[in-house]
């Protein structure tokens, strides 16, 4: 397995990471998918305090007793930050919160959860419209020096909200974990769209990937399969364009020798920007195949043919 650098922090993680959202209930299936992870070379493990309610990170801390030796050789993250309705008045809404004691109290729910003494990483899981830069600024400084976590980054974040929350941090946001595959690429899309006829379609994005390259954030891929839609777990309704994509990713991994799963993940990599797809299947084999797309090395007639592809129509 590759490694990288996370951010701008000594931390070296595997080029792809295993998220946990989908972490069977059942013990022995749980395991299986976290030992075929620890296996493939993947040292990254992604979770959310909202994972199952708590469950995913109680059933992750299993593998403590599986794997002796395992937590210091392991980068361990986790988000905060999105809450239930119903909780904790069943009058309150879903919601964002981004305040001092949510973070810390959400902090201290998934230490417990996962029985460890340190988080290396937590992600703020998506932008509370009512952050106050301070307040966070002083959760994730009383956090770090408590030993409780090591880095700091965001999920789902614009460059601009990352710039205002950054202002008022002492240290760099390391992370920006976002949507972004083969059948969501509006983050590339927006770069190629800037002087193009007809005008420029509705892209989500400000130079996010742009301004998180610049900074040294690395940008982490989620959902980067869309449920196996690209490697041929095609919906009765998929539009052409997703059956195209599937069809490119079939012919090139047949080309290659290699699994659809290597090449959809390997499109991901190939950005210099050096981004880290969250894988989320739990079959070992899957799995397996997902890290094959470290010996994927696209060339650029390869990315651009599937990127043209999932867009359904030729780059202006
Ligand atoms: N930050 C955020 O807001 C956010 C949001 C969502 C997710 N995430 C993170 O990203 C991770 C990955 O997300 P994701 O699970 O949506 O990623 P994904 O890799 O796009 O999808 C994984 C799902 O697709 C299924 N799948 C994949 N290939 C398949 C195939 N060929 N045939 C049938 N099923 C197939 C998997 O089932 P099998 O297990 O059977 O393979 C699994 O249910 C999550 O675990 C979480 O850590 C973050």
């Amino acid at each position: 397995m590759e490694m990288m650098q996370l951010g701008k922090t000594p931390l070296k993680v595997s080029r792809i990471a295993l998220g946990c959202m989908r972490l069977s209930e059942n013990k022995a299936d749980a395991m299986a998918s976290i030992k075929a992870a620890l296996d493939a070379g993947i040292n990254l493990f992604d979770h959310a305090d909202i994972y199952g309610r708590g469950a995913r990170e109680t059933m992750f801390a299993n593998i403590w007793d599986e794997v002796p030796g395992l937590r210091s050789r392991i980068i361990l993250q986790s988000k905060c930050g999105i809450r239930s309705a119903g909780s904790p008045e069943p009058s309150s809404p879903h919601r964002y919160d981004f305040s001092y004691e949510h973070i810390v109290r959400s902090v201290e729910g998934s230490l417990s959860r996962l029985k460890t003494d340190y988080l290396d990483v937590l992600l703020l899981h998506r932008p509370d419209v009512l952050m106050e830069p301070a307040e966070v600024a002083r959760a994730f400084d009383e956090l770090r020096r408590a030993g409780k976590v090591r880095y700091f980054g965001v999920s789902n974040h614009t460059s601009h909200q990352m710039a205002v929350l950054q202002q008022a941090l002492d240290q760099p946001l390391v992370a920006n974990q976002l949507l972004l595959g083969l059948l969501h690429s509006e983050l590339f899309e927006q770069g190629v769209r800037l002087s193009s006829r007809p005008v420029m379609r509705n892209v989500r994005g400000d130079g996010t990937l742009e301004h998180c390259w610049l900074n040294g954030v690395t940008i982490q891929a989620w959902s980067p399969l869309s449920s196996g839609a690209v490697t041929g777990n095609l919906p009765a309704s998929a539009e052409p364009h997703v059956v195209q994509t599937a069809e490119v990713v079939a012919e090139l991994a047949a080309a290659r020798g290699v699994s659809k799963e290597a090449i959809a993940l390997g499109w991901l990599l190939r950005h210099p920007a050096g981004i880290l797809p969250i894988i989320g299947t739990m079959n070992p084999a899957r799995i397996r195949a997902s890290c094959e797309a470290t010996e994927v090395q696209m060339s650029r007639e390869e990315w651009y043919r599937l990127f043209i592809a999932s867009r359904g129509e030729d780059i202006p």
